[in-house]
């Protein structure tokens, strides 16, 4: 079997205050875009992951395994089964491509060993994973609230291109997490007033709900940030932020407009990759061999 697995943006991130338990809680719209990495899934004696594309450890400590070990233990079976991993979207950069892998793989080992689970169980594995996994395994677009865990689903945001920007270093969403101080005195108007529009079908402008309360904690821990965030700025696009913890970022650019917006990108940042990308109603996706 073979599976593609999402990225995501946060059309809104807002943070509501830290838990007892070291967590935040927050209120985010998620949107799944068509930027995947794919894997392939096949039967084998015994556990096994490889990885390209990505300079990320493939042992136990990879999110694929501890999902596929996570179910099978679950399912009281052995885990057996080969993963082979090719990444696409990149790593620590608020993309939440390991994220979407787990989802992946907990979606699709279900379907494979045939496992009677509910969605609801599906979600309660997938947020031991990590807290944006749960929102991987429907995709699309979400209200997100509690870590992130917590899900709405919303009408998938449509008319707008995603060009995204990727990260010129890796950032580390806990050391983002650990340097945030302010908290927004009505946090979740911006993310409620989104949801609110993607319902109706009559969304707002982006300057009225586009926000990204880590955007300033992550360019106070990593340097690219920062100079990323000062060159983004005189640059003068009209719609545009931080991807969750950073350090890739996404412009919401209308369709005629975004080989506009990537030449302008690409003028700054020659070499530096760049994707125009699309809103998808999924999270993960079974595709036929090729
Ligand atoms: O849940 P996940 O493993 O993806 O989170 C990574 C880190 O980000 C956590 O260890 C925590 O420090 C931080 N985090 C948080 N509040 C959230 C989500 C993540 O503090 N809602």
């Amino acid at each position: 079997m073979i599976i593609h697995t999402c990225a995501k943006v946060n059309l809104t991130l807002e943070m509501l205050r830290r838990r007892p338990d070291g967590y935040h809680d927050l209120m985010t719209v998620f949107q799944a875009i068509d930027l995947c990495d794919r894997i392939h899934l096949e039967p084998a004696d015994e556990l096994a992951l490889t990885v390209s594309g990505a300079d990320i450890p493939a042992d136990a400590s990879n999110l694929c395994w501890r999902a596929a070990a996570l179910l099978a233990e679950r399912a009281g079976r052995r885990p057996e089964v080969a993963l082979r991993v090719e990444k696409r979207i990149p790593v620590g950069a608020g993309l939440g491509g390991g994220s979407g892998n787990a989802a992946g793989v907990l979606g699709a080992l279900a379907r494979l060993w045939q496992l009677d689970l509910g969605d609801e169980e599906l979600v309660a594995l997938g947020a031991e994973l990590g807290s944006d996994v749960a929102f991987f395994l429907r995709g699309g677009a979400a209200l997100g609230s509690g870590r992130g865990e917590v899900l709405e689903p919303l009408p998938a945001w449509s008319g707008r291109a995603i060009v995204v920007l990727a990260p010129r270093e890796a950032v580390s969403t806990g050391r983002v997490y650990g340097a945030l101080r302010q908290f927004r005195p009505a946090a979740g108007a911006a993310s409620r007033l989104l949801a609110d529009g993607l319902r109706s079908g009559n969304v707002p402008a982006p300057e009225q709900w586009l926000v990204n309360d880590l955007e300033a904690p992550a360019a106070e821990v990593s340097a690219a940030v920062r100079d990323d965030a000062e060159r983004l700025a005189v640059l003068g696009l009209s719609a545009y932020r931080l991807s969750g913890s950073g350090g890739a970022w996404f412009h919401l650019a209308d369709e005629a407009d975004s080989a506009a917006v990537v030449g302008r990108l690409q003028a700054i940042w020659p070499g530096r990759a760049i994707w125009v990308t699309r809103p998808v109603t999924y999270g993960w996706c079974e595709v036929s061999e090729e």
